[in-house]
């Protein structure tokens, strides 16, 4: 059993023993309403669990562009084909049609405030982004990329990652806080199970858990896996 597999699943805390749920949130002892508390992974949880192997998948773009632009040979086109699969199943028909667009959208459009409005720029960016991987799987599929093609597919990484952080970070900090407020307790603690419903249905199995093991092949095939090699340098003195 894997550290990811661990830290991810409700499923899997509430199938283990009460003595490992204890060491697994680090309450060694806590009374068994404490445990269930910790085991629920509430629906904005999900969600922004959900952004998090969005943005590695943008970090990926990014080290393609930085690659397009530099040495157009040295971008990988099976790997890249993978991110952009990756990117059309998890992130574009799971997380944006089958939840935000079909749950998340709806409730929000109707409350009062500005972030209203925010669903109809969402959505036209969720349409934009499917137009960005329909192209970049285009390129991925051929043998080679073309220079021209390849400071084509270098400036539009570029547009989408430069769209997309911030989609993410508008969803995280103004759209799901609201639509949970509009909700309501009960009512968003049941989504919470219904999101979890619907991965099932979508990918058969753990969606997250998959996706997961999946963006870490393509950051190993980039050379993106190891995270302190991306700490930065110090600053000029
Ligand atoms: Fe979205
Ligand atoms: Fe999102």
């Amino acid at each position: 059993m894997s550290t990811d597999q661990i830290v991810s699943r409700r499923r899997f805390l509430a199938s283990v023993s009460g003595a490992g749920v204890g060491l697994l949130v680090g309450v060694p002892g806590a009374r068994a309403e404490e445990k269930d508390d910790e085991e629920v992974v509430t629906a904005s949880e999900d969600l922004m669990r959900e952004h998090g192997i969005i943005r590695r998948a943008l970090l990926v773009y990014t080290e393609v562009a930085r690659r397009a632009r530099k040495a157009p040979k040295t971008v990988l086109l099976p790997s890249l084909g993978e991110a952009a699969k990756l990117f059309r199943e998890f992130a574009e028909d799971y997380h944006e049609r089958a939840l935000e667009e079909a749950y998340i959208f709806p409730v929000v459009r109707k409350v009062q405030g500005r972030v209203a409005q925010l669903p109809d720029v969402l959505l036209a960016q969720h349409r934009r982004g499917r137009e960005i991987t329909d192209y970049v799987q285009g390129l991925a599929s051929k043998r080679t990329l073309s220079p021209a093609d390849a400071e084509r597919l270098a400036t539009s990484l570029d547009a989408f990652i430069r769209m997309y952080g911030p989609h993410a970070a508008f969803e995280d900090t103004e759209v799901f806080p609201a639509w949970k407020v509009a909700l309501g307790g009960r009512a968003y603690a049941e989504m919470g199970e219904q999101f979890e419903e619907i991965e099932y249905k979508t990918f058969g199995r753990d969606g997250f858990d998959d996706a997961l093991a999946r963006i870490k092949r393509i950051e190993e095939a980039f050379g993106l896996a190891d995270l302190a090699a991306l700490t930065a340098p110090p600053p000029p003195r």
